[in-house]
């Protein structure tokens, strides 16, 4: 096991699923102890046992970011229960209803909205003051998607959400710089997860890698694993000139 992350303390949102898993668990290999931030409560329980069985450190968060008004609150509970924060992962993300503009009810833009951005804001706000008041040093990752990038086939109000979080990346980057602390943002492509069992099973999957508006320069569905071993990588010190860009894991798919 690599102990670079010994000491360290992370928040991954979304970390009882798909990608936000496949993270809390390359980020207990590098040493860092991890809170599993989460509104699925079983899936948070289920991850804590999976990290503990591995031989890290993994301390259960159930919370609904939806509820901004909390966020302060889960943030200082992780305080109080692992003394620092180090690092912040903002994975947890939500399609919304399939609308156009024309079909787009507010309370889906709204929610999309909520979730993928505002939540993604208040988190890094509420871990940047303490990385700041401790001194600073620390890493931010959010999770963008390749839908930023691509006119069609993504709903609008995710695709718009997951721009957005492009540019607040960018520019929490050059806010948070002067602390030392790394911002940076991944963007995957078609990953097999819980969220694109909507668009079909495995096979539905491997063709819309293969063909059409998704496809990708390798014709493969990427695994979580792949988008960890991105995020991971910008946690680690070999990352420390990394800051402001987005790292698309897409296998091409927009270039
Ligand atoms: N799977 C893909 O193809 C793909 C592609 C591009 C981007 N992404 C992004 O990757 C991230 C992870 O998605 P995934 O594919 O692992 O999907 P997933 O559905 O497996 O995981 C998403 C997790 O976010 C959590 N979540 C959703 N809303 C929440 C809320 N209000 N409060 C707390 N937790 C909440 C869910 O409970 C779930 O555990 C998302 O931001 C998604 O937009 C995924």
């Amino acid at each position: 096991m690599s102990a670079e992350l010994t000491g360290q303390v992370a928040i991954v949102t979304g970390g009882a699923s798909g990608i936000g898993r496949a993270t809390v668990l390359g980020l207990i290999q590098a040493g860092a102890t991890v809170a599993v931030l989460d509104r699925d409560e079983a899936g948070v329980n289920a991850v804590v046992e999976q990290g503990k069985q591995a031989g890290g450190k993994t301390v259960a968060f159930p919370f609904d970011l939806a509820n901004s008004k909390q966020i302060p609150d889960v943030v200082a509970r992780v305080l109080q229960q692992l003394g620092r924060i180090d690092i912040l992962i903002n994975c947890a993300g939500v399609t919304g209803r399939f609308q156009s503009l024309l079909e787009m009810e507010e309370d889906n833009w709204d929610f999309v909205q909520a979730v993928n951005l505002k939540a993604a804001m208040l988190m890094m706000k509420h871990v940047a003051r303490h990385i700041i008041d401790r001194g600073g040093g620390g890493r931010i990752v959010n999770i963008s998607s390749s839908s930023a990038f691509r006119a069609r086939n993504s709903p609008i109000a995710y695709a718009s959400s997951k721009a957005a979080l492009v540019q607040l990346t960018r520019s929490t980057a050059a806010e948070l710089g002067p602390h030392n602390i790394n911002v940076n943002a991944v963007a995957p492509g078609i990953t097999a997860t819980a969220m694109t069992k909507a668009l079909g099973d495995a096979e539905a999957l491997q063709k819309a890698a293969s063909s059409g508006p998704l496809e990708n320069l390798f014709h493969r569905v990427a695994q979580p694993e792949d988008v960890a071993a991105a995020i991971v990588f910008l946690c680690l010190p070999g990352s420390r000139q990394i800051t402001g860009q987005t790292i698309h894991t897409s296998a091409g798919a927009v270039v």
